[in-house]
């Protein structure tokens, strides 16, 4: 074999074995500079830095103000009875300035009731939503709690723990749960908080009433 042949090939096979060296020493090798990105993803984008500049905003402000009218969590001033339900160190016993009880707070009280906590509690508040049945079916299945479900049963919102209770500790409740309870403050805007709470008292009210509340003209159709 002619000489200059055997060079090249000693060459070329050198050659091919480079990239791979390199990229050895690569992942051995720790390094600050940025990888190298064949499809980018989401990665690399825009961004804005505080105190630059943004054109998008009339006054090209990239750093905005809060929206008009927002309270910092901790920050509710003195209205404690709208924001945690207290009034002078006690929970309040009445709904807030801002929701005054109407039929519609009521009607919104409902609908919210029905969304957020009906699955646990059931509609009417007894403890019995689909939720709960269906994690007291796994747990007291006859083979022993089915993968291990532990389950602390939502409480009827007509024991004698709950039916004493002031509205402003059931909206304390929804605010921050308690005990096995999640918390709903973050999901339930503060004013359908208290509609909620408001309509809890009102299925209270409801297991609990006699013929003295129900208005003379309705008393007749009750076949009592
Ligand atoms: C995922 C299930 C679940 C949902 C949804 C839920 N709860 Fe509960 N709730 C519970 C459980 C469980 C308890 C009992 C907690 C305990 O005793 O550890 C409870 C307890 C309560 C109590 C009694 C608190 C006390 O002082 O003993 C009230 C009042 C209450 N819930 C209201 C609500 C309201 C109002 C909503 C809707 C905003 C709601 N819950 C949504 C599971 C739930």
């Amino acid at each position: 074999m002619p000489r200059i042949i055997t060079y090249t090939l000693c060459i070329i096979g050198l050659l091919a074995i480079l990239p791979l060296v390199i990229i050895a020493r690569n992942r051995a090798e720790a390094s600050t500079a940025r990888p190298i990105q064949i499809i980018l993803d989401m990665d690399l984008q825009t961004k804005f830095k505080t105190q630059s500049r943004n054109e998008l905003f009339a006054d090209g402000r990239a750093m905005r103000q809060p929206v008009t009218g927002t309270v910092a969590r901790g920050e509710a001033g003195a209205d404690t009875h709208f924001a945690n339900g207290v009034v002078g160190g006690n929970w309040a016993t009445a709904l807030p300035a801002q929701t005054p009880l109407t039929p519609a707070l009521l009607a919104r009280g409902q609908e919210r009731f029905n969304i957020y906590c009906s699955a646990c509690h059931g509609y009417a508040g007894m403890g019995d939503g689909m939720i709960n049945r269906r994690a007291l079916e796994l747990v007291t299945n006859a083979a022993g709690p089915v993968d291990g479900t532990v389950w602390v049963a939502a409480k009827s919102l007509h024991d004698a723990t709950v039916t004493p209770q002031p509205i402003g500790q059931i909206f304390n409740t929804i605010t921050y749960g308690i005990r096995n309870m999640a918390a709903y403050g973050t999901q339930i805007p503060v004013a359908d908080r208290w509609a909620i709470a408001a309509y809890v008292i009102a299925l209270q009210r409801s297991q609990n009433a006699n013929l003295q509340d129900v208005p003379p003209p309705s008393r007749a159709g009750l076949g009592l």
